[in-house]
């Protein structure tokens, strides 16, 4: 068993003893930070900076060298899946990720192969395996994907959408084809993450960010069932150590405790759901992770610091808790409060353990 100087993620993902609540940030690589700002520069596009382990594995570094972090997240994107799978991601200024060749027809979707999710992003795994070596044992790292949903609205739409309207119809009209595409989606996912905790990931997160916007029994059939198919195929154990799985559903909050029983360790929370009452739905089958808003970071670090502590007390005594943000943090965020955030964590949650 390779040893690991902080372990208290890995370990409250497993709900397992800690001496504080671990703390790691959704997108805390990313735009609000200066240093990442300057090397995005150079790399000239968002994805020169992900195909280049060197400047991937430097900007996964950059946050840790300012906070106290319980675990380094790869630095990559959900959609270089589809990109591998020939879509041709591109980003547009204002306009967010873009697809050169989005997909509708039966005939581009009988044409993806799954295999090109393992075989075009070996970038992302020299990325992986050259984090671990930098990372020297101190903090875990988490490898992630999209769930298959998520990358299907961005592949149908050709990029984000406000009403689903394209992804949505394929899926009422054309059930059959949906499914074709989401399988398709799930063995890509599946094969991508096992790769990815083969190069050294120790936990990895299923960010199915549009889980949401599914009704109650869409959300089972076209979301939650594919996650579960990719969860049953994950190796499940790296350097004698479990390798947990969250999966985040952002408006999952109703649908908790389906979410619990999909063979996931863990679950991510938004911010619209109590942590406490989410805790005596599911808490004794799985760890919990979140959930501030993010926009409370730009309120005072003294509001900041009240708000940490009523979700440590909302969550209350014990282990199974991972202090996130509810989503990513957004790009003009002053970084100082991101500090006050953390200490926050550091200082007031081990009266909770
Ligand atoms: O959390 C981390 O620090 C790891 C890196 C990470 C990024 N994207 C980096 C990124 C992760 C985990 C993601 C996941 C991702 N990407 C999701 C799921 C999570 C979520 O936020 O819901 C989604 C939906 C995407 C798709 C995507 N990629 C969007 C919508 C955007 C923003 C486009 C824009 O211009 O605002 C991206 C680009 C992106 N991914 C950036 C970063 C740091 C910013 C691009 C840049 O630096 O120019």
């Amino acid at each position: 068993m390779a040893s690991l100087e902080n372990d208290r993620f890995l370990r409250a993902l497993l709900r397992e003893p800690v001496d504080r609540t671990p703390l790691w940030m959704m997108r805390q690589a990313g735009r609000y930070l200066p240093e990442y700002r300057e090397i995005r520069a150079e790399a000239g596009s968002f994805m020169n900076l992900c195909t280049n382990p060197e400047l991937a594995c430097e900007v996964t570094l950059q946050p840790l060298r300012r906070y106290a972090m319980d675990a380094a997240i790869l630095f990559s994107d959900i959609l270089t899946v589809p990109d591998a799978l020939g879509l041709g991601l591109y980003f547009s200024e204002g306009e967010g990720p873009r697809f050169e060749r989005p997909i509708s027809t039966a005939a581009e979707i009988n044409a993806l192969d799954p295999a090109r999710a393992a075989s075009e992003l070996g970038y992302v795994m020299d990325a992986v395996s050259l984090i671990r070596k930098e990372l020297k044992g101190s903090i875990p790292l988490i490898g992630f994907a999209g769930s298959p949903w998520t990358l299907a609205t961005y592949m149908v739409e050709g990029g984000s959408s406000k009403d689903f309207a394209k992804v949505k119809s394929l899926a009422f009209n054309e059930p059959e084809l949906m499914h074709q595409l989401l399988s398709k989606l799930a063995t890509s996912v599946a094969a991508y993450l096992s790769e990815q905790i083969r190069s050294g990931a120790q936990a990895v997160q299923i960010f199915d960010t549009w889980g949401g916007a599914l009704s109650h029994n869409a959300y089972r059939e076209f979301s939650l069932r594919y996650m579960t198919e990719i969860i049953e195929q994950l190796p499940r154990e790296a350097d004698g150590r479990k390798v947990p799985v969250i999966v985040f559903t952002k408006g999952g909050g109703q649908w908790l405790e389906a979410i619990a029983d999909c063979g996931a360790d863990a679950v991510g929370l938004d911010w619209t759901t109590d942590i406490g009452a989410a805790r005596e739905r599911v808490g004794d089958r799985v760890c919990l992770q979140g959930n501030m808003d993010p926009t409370l970071l730009n309120a005072s670090p003294e509001r900041i610091r009240d708000e940490v502590a009523q979700i440590l007390t909302s969550f209350g005594e014990g282990s199974g808790h991972v202090f996130n943000l509810g989503h990513g943090i957004t790009p003009g965020i002053n970084p100082d409060h991101v500090a006050a955030m953390v200490d926050a964590v550091v200082e007031l949650s081990p009266d909770y353990h």
